[in-house]
């Protein structure tokens, strides 16, 4: 599959499954564009990306500040002129629960970044994306299809869950204007996502990852994730649009 001359747009690309889909998609030809609040590790994926004979545009970027969106999109369409795919990948843990007495901290941040940051994204870029027939992935999360394995993931859950239906309201909305959206709901991925929690390791936060289990008895590594996004995003998927593919190890059957 090539993805010559198609310009994507990765939102939350500096590691774990944005940082390979960059990777991957330069593979093919494709000019991305990588957005992250750590410039440091931004600049490592596009050294990998240049190795593949492609220099990414380098967005330092907030999603939950609505000028950094703003930008985000001016400069895409300054530089690369156009938008072919939207990979909304940006996403973030947050641990709260009413007993606790720290759920509505944690549901404000999460919803600014997973939800609401990428809702802004999506208004903002979908005028391009209608311009070129491109299309949307979305990344969710098994979370948003299950009750929380524990309390402390209720907002998450709830950001993903609102991600799905999202999805499936965009693809509605923008399907008259030939664009597709879909989302991924990965299970258990090897990312930077608990140390990106910034969160101390102790006893209660690893009793509750342990209690995440898959039928297959395994986790997926990020390419796993990118190979899907760019199925989903290239031509062989025209037919497909307001899907969600579940890529979990089986984790919802257990
Ligand atoms: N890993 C898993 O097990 C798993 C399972 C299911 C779903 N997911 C979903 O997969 C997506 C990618 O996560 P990951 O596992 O690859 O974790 P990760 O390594 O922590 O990557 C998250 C990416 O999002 C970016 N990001 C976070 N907040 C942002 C913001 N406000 N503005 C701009 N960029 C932001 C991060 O960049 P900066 O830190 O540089 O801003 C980073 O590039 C997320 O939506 C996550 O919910 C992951």
């Amino acid at each position: 599959m090539s993805f010559a001359e198609k310009v994507v747009l990765i939102i939350g690309a500096s590691s774990g499954i944005g940082a390979s889909t960059a990777i991957e998609f330069t593979k093919v030809g494709a000019n991305v564009v990588i957005v992250g609040r750590k410039e440091d590790k931004l600049q490592i994926v596009a050294t990998e990306c240049k190795k593949n004979g492609q220099d990414p545009l380098v967005i330092k970027a907030d999603i939950s500040i609505d000028d950094d969106i703003t930008r985000i999109v001016q400069e895409t369409i300054d530089k690369c002129g156009k938008i072919d795919i939207l990979v909304n990948n940006a996403g973030i843990v947050r641990f709260g629960s009413i007993l606790k007495g720290n759920l509505m901290n944690a549901f404000d941040e999460i919803i600014k970044t997973n939800l609401r940051g990428i809702m802004k994204v999506t208004t903002l870029v979908a005028p391009y994306i209608i311009k070129t027939k491109g299309n949307i992935v979305n990344i969710s999360s098994v979370a948003g299809q299950s009750v929380p394995k524990h309390p402390l993931f209720t907002s998450y859950v709830i950001s993903k869950a609102g991600l799905d239906i999202f999805t499936k309201a965009t693809a509605v909305e923008l399907a008259p204007h030939g664009v597709r959206v879909n989302a991924i709901s990965p299970g258990p991925v090897y990312t930077d996502i608990i140390e990106n929690m910034g969160l101390k390791l102790d006893e209660e936060i690893l009793k509750t990852f342990e209690q995440i289990k898959t039928a297959l008895n395994r986790v997926s590594t990020p390419e796993e994730v990118a190979n899907m996004i760019m199925y989903l995003s290239g031509n062989k998927c025209v037919g497909v649009t307001g899907s969600n593919f579940v890529l979990d190890n089986g984790m919802l059957l257990t």
